[in-house]
């Protein structure tokens, strides 16, 4: 029968050429890559072939390898931290071995069993403990990913796969405190669609999120807020999920963010701050940072009613949530022409955004003792 991925057959091929991480006060999101990688080769016929860990290097593919012409290609983003003791900590490794495994399904890429990655990284960040930085706010950014890498034409499911990992050393997203950023909602281009594929973490869902960013940066806007349809019904800003905060008639406030209806990609930090806000609301984890009349809602939220929220006041944060910048808070939001205003009260961030920035990097962190943070 096929092989299973198992991290028992590991082959491990340290570097003779280690190198120096750069200074972490220089590091640019995902420019620096740490000494190892990990590679699985699979093939229809064999299966997983033994996974091997080695030095950083170029892959070699043949040019008419599926990759290149049809994109079966997925990707995910975890990080690794080092906690106050010098402990190597990953934060729900879980949710990103169900996701990558959804992925592959869906691109007709081989699926596997995720303890066993989950365990072979481990044992890369392990080896290269070196480049996690420590300095608050700093972690290692860890990119698996897995490509079709048959030499063949044909569009039909790849016969060889390659699965592999690789890692880079990343600073805080904002250094000096929050920066907000400004979104430009635009219908006429779309992310994702019911049926598409815009709730998989796939390669070729962020090129053609390219061009429109460039577009909104001409115009002053640094990211896309994505719409969908005739409501203009709001989805994503730019790579992140998208979170929302009115405030309701009876004064209490609403935590609204987008519902997993296929066009919504499964954000582990969208899903950590439901979590947390839904454990603030029934006791279990109270936060003094929260408010008390707290509403958590996954439904859908359109244009017309961020408008007329703004209009009346109610309209009080938005912000993205995603594992590289964890919250990254919206100040302003071209739409038809004008600026829709966003209130941004703590250092360019709303209380609601900061709350679960703090909350989730004391997790991440094991300042805080949490099931989400797996030490090793
Ligand atoms: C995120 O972590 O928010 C991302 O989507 C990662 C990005 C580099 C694609």
């Amino acid at each position: 029968g096929l092989k299973r991925l198992a991290a028992s057959e590991l082959i491990l091929e340290r570097t003779n050429a280690p190198r120096t991480p750069p200074p972490s006060q220089s590091l640019v999101f995902g420019a620096n890559f740490a000494d190892h990688m990990l590679s699985i080769p699979w093939n229809s016929a064999s299966g997983w072939a033994p996974p091997k860990i080695h030095p950083y290097a170029p892959l070699q593919l043949d040019p008419s390898a599926v990759i290149f012409h049809y994109a079966p290609s997925l990707f995910e983003g975890m990080k690794a931290y080092k906690d106050v003791n010098g402990k190597v900590r990953l934060f729900r490794p879980d949710m990103n071995m169900k996701r990558m495994n959804m992925s592959a399904a869906r691109i007709a890429l081989p699926t596997f069993d995720g303890e066993e990655l989950t365990e072979l990284i481990k044992k890369l960040v392990a080896l290269d403990k070196a480049w996690i930085p420590s300095e608050p706010g700093h972690s290692l950014y860890i990119r698996p990913a897995m490509i079709g890498t048959e030499a063949a034409l044909g569009v039909h499911p790849t016969k060889d796969a390659l699965l592999f990992v690789i890692s880079s050393p990343v600073g805080p997203y904002y250094k000096t405190g929050f920066k907000p950023v400004a979104l430009e909602a635009d219908p006429s281009k779309v992310r994702a669609w019911p049926g598409g594929t815009g709730h998989y973490k796939l390669g070729g869902n962020y090129a053609p999120g390219i061009l429109p960013q460039m577009e909104a940066a001409k115009r002053g806007y640094q990211q896309n807020l994505w719409l969908f349809g005739e409501q203009e019904l709001l989805t994503e800003v730019g790579t992140m999920n998208l979170m929302v905060v009115k405030k309701m008639a009876d004064g209490g406030i609403e935590l609204i963010t987008p519902p997993l209806n296929g066009m919504i990609l499964p954000g582990v930090t969208r899903d950590s701050i439901l979590h947390i806000a839904r454990d603030h609301v029934s006791g279990k984890h109270k936060l003094d940072s929260l408010p008390s009349k707290l509403t958590v809602s996954e439904r859908e939220i359109t244009m017309k009613e961020v408008v007329d929220a703004s209009a009346d006041g109610s309209l009080l944060e938005i912000f993205g949530a995603g594992t590289a910048a964890i919250v990254s808070p919206v100040d302003r939001i071209g739409y038809k022409g004008s600026d829709i205003h966003v209130p941004v009260t703590e250092g360019g961030s709303g209380p609601i955004a900061k709350a679960m920035l703090d909350r989730i990097t004391d997790i991440q962190l094991g300042r805080v003792e949490h099931e989400w943070s797996v030490v090793f």
